[in-house]
């Protein structure tokens, strides 16, 4: 019976057309419809926190820059990744990126746990001249950096928009953002522990060695340092065998 109906459709290349629309749209229906009904696709994952408007502010700065041209934000799961890189990157920890940078091409390493790797020293000489740390890298250097302040007027603006696109910053947050982006950068500031505790185990230091200003090159160190420190991985594997139990 099925037979003869395929010796049908296969004749009438409309029937076939409209038999394959059919069958198409069952299966797209079956994958696309419950993504509706579900609250998030994304499995959330201890310790992940929007940017501070220091490492917003960084961040984009990196983005400006086209560093994702040459690096990625993105560990596969494959063995060599991860030995080189640690763990491979879990969908949550972009989650507040807009857009994200997983990036395409790796000219340079992967950054995604570059965080705490190296000192802001060794950053700041490697970003002003690559060549002076790595006498081999072909990496340009970004020398303006350091000299150019940062501009931060729209910082708030910024977060409220990040806010409405769903990211969890909190009223509180998107009011202190220029003062937190100060905060970030003194140990000694008033509001310390009201800022670490907005931003649990943000990095607080003057990243450039410089206290006259704040320059973009004080941003884009906050923004590096950040990075692949916000999951503490063995808590994550631990919960994971928790749960396998
Ligand atoms: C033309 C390609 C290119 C661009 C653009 C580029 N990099 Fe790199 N980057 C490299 C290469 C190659 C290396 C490896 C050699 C070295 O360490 O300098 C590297 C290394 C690095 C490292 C050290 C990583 C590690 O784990 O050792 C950091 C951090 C870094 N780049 C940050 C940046 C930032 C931030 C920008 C944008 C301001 C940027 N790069 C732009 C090519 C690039």
């Amino acid at each position: 019976m099925f037979l003869k109906l395929h010796q049908f459709l296969e004749k009438k290349s409309f029937g076939l057309l409209l038999g394959i629309i059919g069958v198409v749209s069952v299966g797209g229906l079956v994958e696309i419809a419950p993504l509706f009904y579900i609250e998030s696709t994304i499995e959330e994952v201890e310790g992940m926190r929007p940017y501070t408007p220091l490492e917003l502010a960084g961040r984009n700065i990196y983005i400006r820059e086209g560093c994702y041209t040459c690096h990625s934000q993105m560990i596969r799961p494959l063995r060599d990744e991860v030995e080189r890189y640690g763990h491979y990157s879990l969908a949550a920890e972009s989650m507040y990126d807009r857009p994200f940078q997983w990036g395409s091409k790796r000219t340079g390493p992967d950054l995604a746990r570059v965080g705490k790797k190296y000192s802001d020293e060794w950053h700041k000489l490697h970003l002003e001249n690559p060549r002076a740390v790595v006498p081999e890298s072909i990496m340009p250097p970004y020398k303006f950096l350091s000299k150019r302040e940062l501009n931060f007027r729209e910082i708030q603006a910024e977060l409220k928009t990040n806010q409405r696109l769903g990211v969890p910053y909190t009223d509180e947050m998107v009011e202190l953002a220029e003062s937190d982006l100060r905060t970030q950068l003194d140990e000694f500031a008033d509001d310390y522990d009201g800022f670490i505790a907005r931003y649990p185990k943000a990095v607080v230091r003057e990243f450039d060695g410089d206290a006259d200003k704040i320059s973009e090159m004080d941003a884009l160190i906050a923004y590096m340092q950040m990075l692949g420190t916000l999951v503490d991985f063995d808590e994550y594997q631990a919960q994971k065998d928790e749960n396998l139990r």
